[in-house]
């Protein structure tokens, strides 16, 4: 199946310039949707994984459908205030400013071994603050997987000791 005609490309979204890739239309056709997944469920297959990380919100569309087909746990990377327990954070460079991403502190086992999973990968900053929520509590990023990476932002540059499986590139 080639997913790439699934993602409907907005222009100017967000912002002008923006070339926003909206993968709603993914999600809203279940042939599609349940292919994306099988292709990450696939990649996985040999990592020995025990627990997906994904970052809200898309994160959560992609992983826990992969999750559930690998009979693991699913563990949410949230923005701060989000997570009513205990937490550990990592701040991470915007364009302009800082963001947070907070996971609460008994979500991984030390050795556990982790997928993290996302929509998107563009200039890595989100995916490279989850492999620093994951690794401070002792786990061990086994790969990472994406719909779509935007080659053009480098993002694989924030991950260079780490493996990458993305479905759709620009
Ligand atoms: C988007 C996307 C990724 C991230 C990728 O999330 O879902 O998580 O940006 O960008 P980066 O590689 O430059 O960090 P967003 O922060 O828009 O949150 P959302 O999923 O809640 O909309």
């Amino acid at each position: 199946m080639d997913l790439k005609k699934f993602v409907t490309i907005v222009d100017d979204y967000p912002k002008p310039g923006v070339s926003f890739k909206d993968i709603t239309t993914i999600m809203d056709n279940g042939e599609a949707y349940k292919y994306a997944t099988d292709q990450i469920v696939e990649y996985a297959q040999d990592l020995d994984v025990d627990i997906i990380v994904g970052p809200e919100a898309r994160g959560f569309i992609i992983g826990c459908p992969v999750a559930y087909a690998l009979q693991v746990g699913f563990a949410p990377v949230r923005k701060p205030g989000k997570l009513p327990r205990e937490t550990i954070s990592v701040f991470y460079d915007l364009e302009y400013g800082q963001d947070e991403l907070t996971i609460h502190k008994d979500a991984i086992k030390p050795g556990q071994r982790v997928l993290i999973v996302d929509d998107l990968l563009a200039t890595g900053g989100t995916v490279g603050a989850t492999v620093e929520l994951v690794e401070k509590l002792g786990g061990v990023v086994a790969g990472c997987a994406f719909l779509i990476e935007l080659s053009y932002l480098n993002g694989r540059e924030k991950l260079t000791n780490h493996d990458i499986r993305a479905l759709i590139t620009y």
